[in-house]
Parts: structure tokens; sequence; C-alpha cells
């Protein structure tokens, strides 16, 4: 392993917290990747990472990548993530999280946590028993709950902004529209499109869940070997990231890509790809910033969902801006919206 400030993930992060209670078995990362703007807020991730290096990875990656959606959303938020070494499944206890809220107090607000992958609701609830720093809590006291309507509510307006730039549509009427994963964003996604007229396709590796979606959206259902092939107008990722690599590029048919899945793009030279194919990319990062904004507005402390609606409404005018530079740049719009991050948080 090359020595820490040499990583290729490393990136001038602010610091860096591991944290560790014997009696919990708590392994934890913390990275604080900049607070130009504000706290660093970002979600905790509980993974059963193989090695600590995997993690430290993930932590670096994905805090820098808050950094920027947080600056994009217009947000007073720097990027921040933890993750928790161990298995949701199995490892999880209420003292492991009364250890990780210890943790992220003694950081003394300068990391804001909230919710990923391998976290529920009653999870946050116990990391709040030790500290204030903890939003995406419970909406019966008062909170913001899940994020996920927010980040699909995001997600269906850039998909209307991206039709206008690139089709010179203004309504979703009869469009084909291709959504990979029916979870908490990509059904909600389904439901909202078919009811601005389009026809969806949708896969799930999960027969509930796409069966459940299909059903809200009068959708059809498709294999998920074949979605990303579909002659449709929109592909709208919504399960996991990297989906957009040296394989699946050449079978991509769709002249826009706009989802909700993190990291969509394998490296940094498929963006370029897509360019030279014609087909519009809108960085996932400015296009899921739905569910990280309902968090911010319980940072305040006077949680409201209009406001969080009215904020959420601003994400087609930021991608517009971006979507439009990179056409006349004739670059990868994930390019523009890395630059435009980059000057927001003083790098
Ligand atoms: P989720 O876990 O509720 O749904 C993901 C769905 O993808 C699951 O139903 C799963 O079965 C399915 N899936 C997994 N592998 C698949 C495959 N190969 N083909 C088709 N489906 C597959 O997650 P959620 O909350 O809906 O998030 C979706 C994506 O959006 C994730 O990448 C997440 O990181 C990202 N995201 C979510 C936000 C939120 O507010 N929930 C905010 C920002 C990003």
């Amino acid at each position: 392993m090359p020595s820490f400030f040499e990583q290729p993930d490393f990136d001038e992060h602010e610091s860096v917290t591991f944290a560790t209670d014997r009696r919990t078995k708590m392994r934890a990362i913390i990275a604080v990747h900049s607070t130009h703007l504000g706290p660093a807020a970002g979600g905790v991730r509980m993974f059963p990472y193989a090695d600590s290096e995997s993690a430290i990875k993930d932590v670096l990656r994905l805090s820098r990548g808050m950094s920027y959606k947080n600056a994009m959303a217009g947000l007073k938020l720097g990027g921040g993530k933890a993750v928790l070494i161990g298995n949701p499944r199995t490892d999880k206890t209420p003292e492991l999280m009364y250890s990780l809220g210890n943790a992220i107090e003694n950081l003394g607000g300068k990391y804001l946590a909230a919710e990923d992958v391998g976290m529920t609701l009653a999870d946050m609830e116990n990391i709040a028993k030790k500290t204030n720093h903890v939003f995406g809590r419970d909406p019966k006291l008062g909170f913001g709950g899940e994020p996920s309507p927010m980040t699909a509510l995001g997600v269906f307006l850039s998909i209307e902004k991206a039709i206008e730039v690139k089709l010179g549509r203004k309504d979703l009427n009869g469009l084909k529209v291709a959504v990979q994963g029916a979870g908490a964003v990509g059904a909600d996604l389904c439901r909202r499109l078919s009811q601005a007229g389009a026809k969806i396709f949708v896969c799930d590796t999960d027969k509930g869940r796409v069966a459940h979606a299909a059903s809200i959206s009068n959708g059809e259902i498709v294999d998920i070997d074949e979605i990303i092939g579909l002659d449709v107008d929109v592909f709208a990722p919504c399960a996991m990231g990297a989906i957009i690599n040296d394989a699946s590029i050449p079978n991509i048919k769709a002249p826009i890509i706009c989802g909700a899945a993190n990291n969509q793009l394998a490296e940094e030279k498929h963006g370029g790809e897509l360019v030279k194919r014609d087909i519009l990319y809108c960085p996932d990062y400015v296009v899921n910033a739905g569910g990280i904004i309902n968090v911010a507005y319980e940072v305040g402390g006077n949680y409201s969902k209009e406001a969080v609606e009215k904020h959420v409404s601003n994400i087609p005018n930021t991608l517009e801006n971006v979507l439009k530079e990179a056409i006349s740049r004739n670059v990868s719009p994930a390019i523009v919206a890395d630059e435009q991050a980059k000057r927001l948080i003083g790098r």
C-alpha cells in the first residue's frame, strides 16, 4: 500500500479519523474532505469491507464526492463521509451505533452524519443518543425522514431538463424511459415519469420490487441484462455505480443518460466516450442531490417539505448550466460539473 498521503484517492482531505472501540468492536473511518462551505455532511455507510485498504479508498472517494455534490446543490455544507466496517445484517448492535455516535460527537460538529447504504432510521436514532450531529432522522420527531422521494423528484426534473436540451422537447408525453433498479428512488421515479406521460421499462434483481414499480407506472418489466441496450429516449440508472463502462457503452442506444445511481461512470474516460457517441450524460451528483438537500433542511432545525421541494426544483437550472457549457466546449458534462464544483469549494 502506498503511504497514506500518496494514495490516488487522497485529495488533501482536511482530516481522516480512524475510530475504534474495543468493547463494541467498532472500526470506523470518518473523512472530512472540505469544510470550505460549511460542516462536512455525508452519509454513514456500513459495509463488510474485505480489508481496511478498500474502506479507506471508499471513504476518501465518497467524501470528496459529497463536497462536489453539496457545493453544486447550493448548500452551505462541506463534504464528508463515514464508513463503518462490518456486516449490517449480522454485526449491528445498538451499542455499536452509540460508539459511532461518540466518535461523531468527538469531531465537534465538523462532520454531520446522515443515512447511507447499510443504515436505517433506527440506527440514526441510536447514533442520536450520543450526538446531535446526525440527520435523516425520524419524521415523527419533526425531522426529514426518508430522503429518496426528494432524490426521485430531482431526477425527474433533471430528465425533463435533459429532454429539453437534447431533444428540444418540453414534455415527456410518449417518450420511452428505461429505469435500472426499482428501489426507493427507482420506483418513485417510475411513478412520476408515467404520470407525466412517459412509457416505462423497468428492471430489478428483486422480483417483488420490480413488480411493484411496474404496477404503479403501468410499466413493462424487462430483463436486467437487456435494460441498458433498449431503444429508448432516456436511460435512468438507479441501481449501482460503474454501469457506464467499456462493455456497456457500445450497447447504449438512449441519447440521454440521467439517473440517481452514484458514480455511474466507471472511469473518467467514459464521459468522453459518451460525447463521441453523441450521448448526453447528466452528472450523477448534480442530478441526485435531492436527498442531501432534504437532509440539509434538517440541519437548521426547522425542516419544511415545501422549502426542500423549492430547493430541489433548482436542480434542473444547475444541470442546464452544466450541460450547455459542456455542449459548447464539446466535453463531457462530468468534467464541467467537477470544474464548477472545485471552484465553489475553492480548490
Ligand atoms: P435501493 O437499495 O432502495 O434500490 C436499489 C435497487 O437496485 C434495489 O431494488 C436492488 O435490488 C436493485 N439492483 C441491484 N442490482 C441490480 C442490477 N444489477 N440490476 C437491476 N437492479 C439492481 O436504493 P435507492 O435508495 O433507490 O438508491 C438507488 C441509487 O441511487 C443508489 O445507487 C444510491 O446510491 C443512489 N442514491 C440514492 C439516494 C437516496 O436518496 N436514496 C440519494 C443519492 C443517490
